[in-house]
């Protein structure tokens, strides 16, 4: 009677080290979320919406109040202009604006190119509309793309190319030469691209974000995803976006209004009005490159080898020095007999490759990394 559409697909390893460290009441470094609170002004200003009645539906593409801000925003940040009407959809969390983006344009026998290790909400959703991943493992340990590789894997049938910066869960971040080499390749091959940059404000060491809105030939085949659970420690709200010319919007719309039909109205609304504040925002990358200063300063005298990230909240440890263990069972050890949750690296690559590496979440209050540094300077 059940035939699974999705037979390889078993629960996400965050849900599972999430839960292991939960078990075992260990420190949680594994799941991407913050341990402290989005903004009390932020908090009030959706309260006050659901307590004023803006508590129905929306119109499917977004409240147009929230739209505009966004593209208020947009064009703050990237220079860039894109139609409020046209070309913005508001969606519930970066992870349905995934689901759109893949469902609305792979068709059977479809090709997409991914770089490996990938975040892992990709490859279900190809999976699902009957198209193929093609995946490129990014290079050891400096995590980057060989774009004559990319060239190479390029057949008639690739559909699409999907690109994650910052990345996760590498803490990579693409060069603007990197943006070029896709720009170039994309119009030669008549690709689309699905740009994740759910980090695109946690940036580090001086260096500017390079987002594909920032180039003329990729924001013309692009679908740009934006997560504001990531850029506002409000992960559980779910409420992203995606922006795209309105020929890519129209498609992606279709899927999106039967998918969830709207997102929730009075975070729409609470958004609109606190993300004109651009304080709010601009200074995340300090806040949080503090956190991995601090992070990397406590495990300094630690066994584990580190290459600091150039974006993102997770930091990548290689604990090749001490152990040669698989990641997952080394994981899931730590968690058990140290207290310290993490992710492996290896479950993001579909050959399974395993450098020995884990990733942390250091988007946590000080006396977490406090202790979990303890542990780690321990091991
Ligand atoms: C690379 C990447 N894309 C998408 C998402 C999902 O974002 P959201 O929580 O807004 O659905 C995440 C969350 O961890 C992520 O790391």
């Amino acid at each position: 009677m059940i035939q699974s559409k999705l037979p390889n697909v078993g629960t996400t390893i965050f849900a599972v080290m999430s839960g292991l460290a939960e078990e075992n009441g260990a420190i949680n470094l594994s799941q991407g979320f913050p341990d402290f609170n989005p903004s009390e002004k932020l908090i009030s200003m959706i309260n006050r919406y659901m307590e004023r009645g803006f508590n129905q539906y929306s119109p499917p593409t977004g409240h147009p109040k929230f739209r505009q801000a966004i593209s208020q925003k947009t064009e703050n940040d990237y220079g860039v202009y894109c139609d409020p009407e046209k070309e913005i959809t508001v969606t519930s969390g970066a992870t349905e604006a995934l689901f759109c983006a893949i469902t609305a344009f792979v068709n059977p026998g479809d090709e997409v190119i991914i770089f490996e290790p990938a975040y892992d909400s990709y490859v279900p959703v190809i999976q699902l509309s009957g198209g193929k991943a093609v995946p490129i493992e990014l290079s050891f340990p400096d995590y980057k793309i060989d774009w004559d590789e990319v060239e190479s894997k390029v057949s008639s049938k690739t559909r699409m190319v999907i690109i994650n910066n910052p990345h996760n869960p590498t803490g990579a971040i693409l060069e603007e030469d990197d943006l070029k080499k896709l720009e170039e390749l994309a119009e030669k091959h008549d690709l689309l691209v699905i740009s994740d940059e759910v980090y695109e404000h946690i940036v580090f060491d001086g260096k500017k974000h390079q987002s594909v809105l920032l180039h003329e030939g990729l924001r013309k085949r692009s679908m740009f995803i934006a997560s504001l659970g990531k850029t506002f420690h409000a992960t559980g709200w779910k409420v992203g976006y995606c922006i795209a010319p309105e020929e890519i919007s129209k498609e992606f719309r279709k899927v999106h209004q039967f998918d969830t039909f709207c997102t929730h109205t009075p975070s729409q609304l609470g958004y609109a009005d606190f993300i004109q504040d651009r304080k709010e925002y601009l200074d995340l990358h300090t806040y949080y490159e503090k956190r991995r200063n601090k992070f990397l300063s406590l495990i300094k005298g630690s066994r584990f080898e580190v290459q600091a990230a150039g974006g993102t909240y997770f930091q990548l440890l290689s604990y090749q020095n001490i152990s040669n263990e698989g990641d997952l069972g080394y994981a899931k050890k730590l968690t058990i007999e140290n207290g310290i949750a993490s992710i492996p690296i290896s479950v993001f690559y579909s050959s399974g490759r395993d450098e020995n590496v884990l990733r942390f979440c250091f988007a946590k209050k000080d006396e977490t990394l406090e202790r979990a540094a303890e542990i780690l300077c321990q091991i």
